[in-house]
């Protein structure tokens, strides 16, 4: 599967912070944002990446994650020149995708609760068409909105629905078979001239190919959009962090548990950026590691 990870828009919710740079580019409490979309996409075992912005941030990107190499990845990056909706993400990235089955993020979309990565992993390996991620919110007018009925099988799909249906929200994370190219290609954009998710969901709905996995209520999913939210999710990843001794969404950590680089590498990473909280917990993280596999002889 591969992944792309959309991170465009002007972010004008969060003005003036988003006038000289990317939303997705700002710190959600220890990490730029972007960290967060990025690790769910390795824990999804997912490396090949097309991460699309506008042609002003792109170059940052590129700054902040390279080619991906360090992180055993391959990330590449391609430019969404205005507005277009986010359907536009799978015509742009046609090529990338190929003949594969494809996962979006947006990259604004903040995950994290227990199983994830088995959740993650046990839906791509068993994707039949389209897999959504349901969260319920007091707020679904904001949202995507899914429809169930008694057994859980998804009936309807809408935009931002004046009157909702359900208070379930569909996530900005989504799976997709390599149908969803010629798909996207084949709506029709909406009145603000968008190519809305939506409508590429409602195809597959359709179809009988759509399928809303529920995020259950041990789940967060965080809003990064108002200054508030974003205050509130540097709060909520804070609490969890020094609680745990854990850090969320460590993209090095990820990628030694994931098996994509090993201990040196990882240490190394961790040292360019040592001066940190953040590169320090790194650098323990690797040595950590190694001292375990000595220990187990491995
Ligand atoms: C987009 C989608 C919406 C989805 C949301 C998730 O909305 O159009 O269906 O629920 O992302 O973050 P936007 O945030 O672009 O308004």
């Amino acid at each position: 599967m591969k992944g792309i990870i959309l991170a465009g828009g002007t972010g004008s919710r969060l003005h003036p912070a988003t006038f000289p740079i990317s939303k997705q580019l700002l710190p959600v409490y220890d990490k730029p944002m972007i960290y967060y979309p990025l690790s769910v996409l390795m824990l999804a075992e997912v490396r090949e990446i097309l991460l699309i912005s506008t042609p002003r941030d792109l170059p940052l990107f590129e700054r902040l994650l390279g080619d991906g190499s360090n992180l055993g990845l391959r990330i590449s990056y391609a430019r969404q020149d205005g507005p277009h909706g986010l359907a536009e993400a799978f015509t742009i990235g046609a090529e990338h995708i190929g003949d594969d089955d494809v996962a979006l993020i947006l990259g604004d979309n903040i995950f994290h609760g227990h199983g994830f990565a088995n959740l993650l992993q046990e839906n791509v390996a068993g994707l039949d068409g389209c897999v959504l991620f349901g969260y319920t919110v007091p707020d679904p007018d904001r949202y995507g909105v899914g429809e169930t009925d008694e057994t859980g099988r998804l009936i309807s799909i809408e935009e931002k629905p004046e009157k909702p249906r359900s208070n379930r929200a569909i996530t900005g994370l989504y799976f997709y078979d390599r149908d969803v190219v010629e798909i996207a290609r084949s709506v029709k954009p909406s009145a603000r001239g968008e190519l809305e998710i939506t409508a590429v969901n409602q195809v597959y709905l359709q179809r009988g190919k759509a399928r809303l996995v529920d995020l259950g209520r041990g789940f967060a999913w965080l809003d990064t959009g108002t200054p508030d939210s974003l205050l509130q999710a540097s709060h909520y990843l804070q609490t969890m962090e020094q609680r745990q001794g854990v850090r969320i969404a460590c993209l090095e950590e990820i990628a030694l548990r994931m098996g994509f680089i090993d201990h040196e590498s990882c240490y190394r990473l961790g040292l360019t950026q040592g001066s940190s909280p953040y590169g320090q917990y790194v650098m323990n993280v690797a040595a950590e590691y190694r001292a375990d596999l000595l220990a187990t002889g491995a």
